[in-house]
């Protein structure tokens, strides 16, 4: 080959590679309202930050998560993704329906973990509509048989700013042609006073659930609710996250029952308050469990405009199904049929006092 036709191909081959990443469609998305300023992604639907007031006014990012796509595409943290097909674990990366056994991948530990190895969070989602600076929906076809799972599915969530510091999240799945579990989770990690001011141990937690379901030493629930009282799961009334930290195998990451009664209907589920910039995020949703993980694994991860995050850096707190429940015919059920509409919703609510 001519050196003019090598160069030829290069250039050739460098138009191929630039032109499959346009054809990509990865942006960054912005949402501003009142005193929220929210950016997000159309890689796994993530939110990427959220800039908010403390009670000086003084605006500060309070969402960890990277700077470039690249970084999104190689995370183990799902920073800010909408997991799914079924967020959280499947014990045994194995489900039965209607007589049928479908497999998963097997990616923690011989279970399923966050909707297998390349959940919805590591998808290219569409943007489906975007109205001025204060609503976004993203949507995702996922096909029949993606990562073991049953039927084709529609799913859309919409991300909104209302009034002038609240956060709303809606996420819908339709299934098309065969019944399929769904369990879609928003896996933000916030720290309140900043996404680079170091851990999260201070930060007060309340949690609106009076059991969580209690798991094996690979994070399988055993079927049983536990009541969290006397223990140092009982966030009933605010307390600090790190007050009984050391109690446990050093982390939290545990589903609470919110106390429904397993039935799903909007309630305040938890609050979250940093005592040094006054910062408070109350979340509701229409959920029956909550996961509560305060990055206990996080280790050392490069973030945003040069920060490091380390353990303890954020909280997530995952409303969703109980895991598991795919094979515990005694939690909730999470099978969405043809023709029924998988529907959940979030509300954030910030404030700074
Ligand atoms: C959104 O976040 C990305 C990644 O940090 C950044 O490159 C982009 O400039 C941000 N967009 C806005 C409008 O702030
Ligand atoms: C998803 O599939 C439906 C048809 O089932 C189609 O109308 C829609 O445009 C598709 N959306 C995307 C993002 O591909």
């Amino acid at each position: 080959m001519s050196k003019a036709s090598l160069l030829c191909c290069a250039i050739l081959g460098l138009l191929v590679l630039v032109h499959a990443k346009e054809n990509k469609n990865i942006g960054f998305y912005e949402l501003k309202r009142g005193d929220l300023r929210l950016n997000l992604t159309n890689y796994g639907a993530t939110i990427v930050s959220l800039f908010a007031p403390d009670k000086h006014g003084n605006l500060a990012d309070i969402v960890l998560g990277y700077d470039s796509i690249e970084s999104y595409e190689t995370d183990t943290c799902y920073f800010g993704a909408l997991i799914g097909r079924v967020a959280n674990r499947i014990g045994g990366a194995q489900f039965t329906l209607d007589g049928k056994t479908y497999k998963l991948p097997a990616n923690d530990h011989g279970n399923t973990l966050h909707g297998g190895t390349k959940g919805f969070g590591d998808n290219i989602w569409t943007v489906g509509y975007h109205k001025e600076d204060s609503h976004i929906t993203f949507v995702y076809n996922s096909s029949d048989g993606e990562q073991g799972f049953p039927g084709k599915l529609e799913v859309s969530v919409t991300y909104m700013l209302i009034e002038k510091h609240i956060l709303g999240v809606k996420m819908t799945a339709r299934p098309i042609d065969k019944p399929t579990p769904v369990n879609l989770a928003q896996h933000t990690y916030w720290n309140l006073r900043g996404h680079d001011s170091g851990d999260i141990l201070s930060h007060t937690v309340q949690i609106f659930g009076s059991n969580i379901t209690p798991v094996d030493d690979k994070l399988i629930p055993t079927g049983k609710l536990q009541p969290v009282s006397n223990t140092p799961y009982d966030f009933l009334t605010p307390k600090e996250v790190g007050s009984r930290i050391n109690e446990l195998p050093g982390l939290y990451d545990i589903n609470y029952a919110l106390d429904k009664n397993g039935k799903s209907y909007l309630s305040k589920d938890a609050v979250v308050r940093d005592p040094v910039s006054g910062r408070k995020m109350e979340l509701w949703s229409n959920q029956v469990g909550l996961q509560y993980y305060t990055s206990g694994m996080l280790g050392d991860t490069k973030g945003k405009n040069g920060a490091t995050y380390h353990k303890y850096g954020g909280i997530a707190l995952e409303t969703q199904g109980y895991p598991d429940s795919v094979n515990l015919p005694n939690f909730p059920s999470q099978i969405v049929k043809p023709g029924e509409t998988y529907k959940h919703i979030m509300v954030y609510r910030f404030t700074a006092s």
